[in-house]
């Protein structure tokens, strides 16, 4: 990795840095050469700072244009990296909404009311707190060794990170466009759920994992899209989001594997993670015992009796 980039690595996790650069530097020529065409690319006018700060070298190519950023890959020193431009507030869809932003910190109170009151200045630290809301996750969720890119930084809305490659040293495909196997698929499953495990630990919860936020890379699945992470502890919906996350790992899989159809493996984190018994090795079955235990409804009723007692004693105190 080049050294001005390692300059802004702040608490990156440097082994899986190396890992990731090693990894990659072997590829680098025939990744650079695929991806560069006759015609040196025009700087991009959202990459124009990271060029004249000298963080960038060259823009090689646009590699997608997705709903909320538009993707390059760019060149730094000799490593190949990926730049993620965030499209402006108003080009964004529903992530932006206020079920992602629970429990997310802002620097002071001053600031959570400006951002809540929507002034010119509360808007702009919102789009901040949301720019750098996914290299905060990467940056939590390389250290805690969850296959993700490592990010290197976020600067003028744009997010600096490993270029993800797969065998070829091609940009790696979408889970979505690759065929599986049912052992294959299998096999990613119980990985990605064990990556979900992970996240959880480190708490966080991705929010929008599905087949389309996952790359296929040489060495398998790796996680990417988290500008709308959710804090695990901090948010009244992380459990649904949880389950959602899950399901839809499921729903994917199970088209390939047919055995996954009845798993309930977010049911059966969240109640691990809730008991405070969650570990990033966690050991799963897929299975959740069901609460039989019968309804005391002889006491619900009781308590509900009382409750209308006392509201009629404190009307007729007034
Ligand atoms: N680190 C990376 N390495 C390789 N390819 C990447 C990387 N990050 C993003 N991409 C490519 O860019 C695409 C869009 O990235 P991402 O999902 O982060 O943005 P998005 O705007 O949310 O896109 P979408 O609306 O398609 O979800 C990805 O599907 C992937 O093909
Ligand atoms: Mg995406």
């Amino acid at each position: 990795m080049p050294v001005k980039l390692l300059t802004f690595v702040k608490q990156a996790d440097h082994s899986s840095a190396q890992r990731f650069a090693q990894g990659s530097r072997s590829l680098l020529h025939f990744t650079y050469d695929k991806a560069k065409s006759q015609h040196p690319m025009k700087t991009p006018k959202r990459l124009a700072g990271l060029v004249a700060e000298g963080l960038v070298d060259e823009v090689v190519g646009q590699l997608m244009s997705g709903k909320e950023a538009t993707v390059y890959v760019v060149r730094c020193g000799e490593h190949i990296c990926c730049a993620k431009v965030y499209k402006e507030a108003s080009q964004r869809s529903f992530r932006n909404n206020a079920s992602y932003q629970e429990g997310r910190k802002v620097k002071n109170s001053r600031q959570a009311r400006a951002m809540e009151k929507g002034s010119r200045y509360g808007r702009k630290m919102q789009e901040e707190v949301w720019q750098s809301a996914e290299v905060d996750a990467l940056y939590r969720l390389s250290a805690a060794g969850v296959r993700v890119p490592q990010p290197h930084l976020c600067f003028d809305g744009v997010l600096l990170m490993d270029l993800v490659l797969d065998a070829d040293g091609h940009a790696a495909p979408r889970l979505n466009d690759v065929e599986l196997s049912e052992e294959l698929a299998l096999e990613y499953h119980a990985m990605l759920v064990n990556q979900v495990v992970r996240m959880l630990c480190a708490g966080v919860i991705h929010g929008d994992l599905s087949e389309y936020n996952i790359l296929v890379g040489a060495s398998g699945p790796v996680i990417i899209d988290l500008p709308q992470a959710i804090d695990a502890a901090g948010n009244s919906n992380a459990a649904a989001m949880l389950e959602r996350d899950v399901s839809n790992l499921r729903a994917y899989f199970s088209s390939f594997a047919p055995a996954l159809q009845g798993t309930q493996f977010g049911k059966e984190i969240w109640r691990l993670y809730e008991k405070g018994l969650l570990h990033p090795e966690q050991a799963l079955t897929g299975q959740v015992a069901l609460d039989d235990r019968l309804a005391d409804v002889d006491a619900v009723l009781q308590q509900v009796e009382r409750a209308i007692r006392e509201n009629e004693i404190r009307r007729m105190c007034m």
